[in-house]
């Protein structure tokens, strides 16, 4: 069966990478979270000095970016990709609060954005790719086949943050992540380069009230669907 291209954007935390991941194992093509690329930009500027509070020492991130090494390794313990950093492996470090925190600002930076945006190019060439994200849709791969934009309400998502925070065992504050939530959605959707934003052929799912089996389901069919076309 010829392979195709599936983007998958949407606001944060709404479960876009669980659907985005699941639908990738069982057809068997790559995934990568787009978003995991810029939060260990964000991670390398925390790291660096190159982000002190709310302030980013933008030409010193210039000189650096091409040194910003960001790759997948499967993990066979989970079955998904954890991303790593120079070499090494920062899949929990950028989960934390404080890169959550901080991670909008760094994406909003042109040349940040252009960098990873090659990147995320270069992985799709051969198609056979679930990539979620913002600009997956409208900018990473316009010609993407299959196109979904995800949506939840921020209480929603807050509340799955919250719970995954909880999970791994790592410290959260309902209030906090939800001020969070929103802040970013706020940022994502109003910054100059690629804001947030369904792109025109882009098929839109409110999983507010589905469950994670429903939404599978759905995206399993959508696959299906397209697929079936093209033969
Ligand atoms: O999906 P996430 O919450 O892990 O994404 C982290 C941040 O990165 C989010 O604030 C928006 C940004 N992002 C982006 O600008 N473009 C993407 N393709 C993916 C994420």
């Amino acid at each position: 069966m010829k392979k195709i291209t599936i983007a998958i954007d949407g606001f944060s935390s709404c479960g876009k990478s669980t659907m985005a991941k699941d639908l990738a194992r069982e057809i068997g093509y790559i995934y990568i979270d787009s978003g995991a690329m810029y939060r260990a930009v964000t991670l390398y500027c925390m790291q660096n000095q190159i982000i002190e509070g709310e302030h980013i020492d933008v030409e010193k991130l210039k000189k650096h970016i091409n040194d910003i090494h960001i790759t997948f390794q499967l993990n066979p313990e989970t079955g998904r990709p954890d991303t790593y950093l120079n070499g090494k492996n920062v899949e929990n470090e950028i989960r934390t609060m404080e890169v959550s925190s901080k991670v909008s600002l760094i994406s909003a930076i042109d040349f940040v954005r252009t960098a990873m945006v090659a990147e995320q190019q270069k992985m799709g060439e051969q198609k056979g790719i679930v990539m979620d994200g913002r600009d997956i849709g409208t900018t990473v791969f316009p010609n993407a086949e299959l196109k979904i934009f995800v949506t939840a309400s921020p209480e929603i998502r807050a509340q799955r943050r919250y719970d995954e925070l909880k999970e791994k065992g790592m410290n959260a504050n309902f209030d906090e992540i939800l001020e969070n939530v929103k802040q970013r959605d706020y940022i994502d959707q109003n910054r100059e380069v690629s804001p947030l934003k369904q792109a025109d052929d882009a098929l839109l799912l409110d999983n507010s009230n589905l469950t994670i089996e429903q939404q599978k389901e759905w995206l399993f069919n959508q696959f299906n669907r397209v697929t079936q076309s093209k033969q």
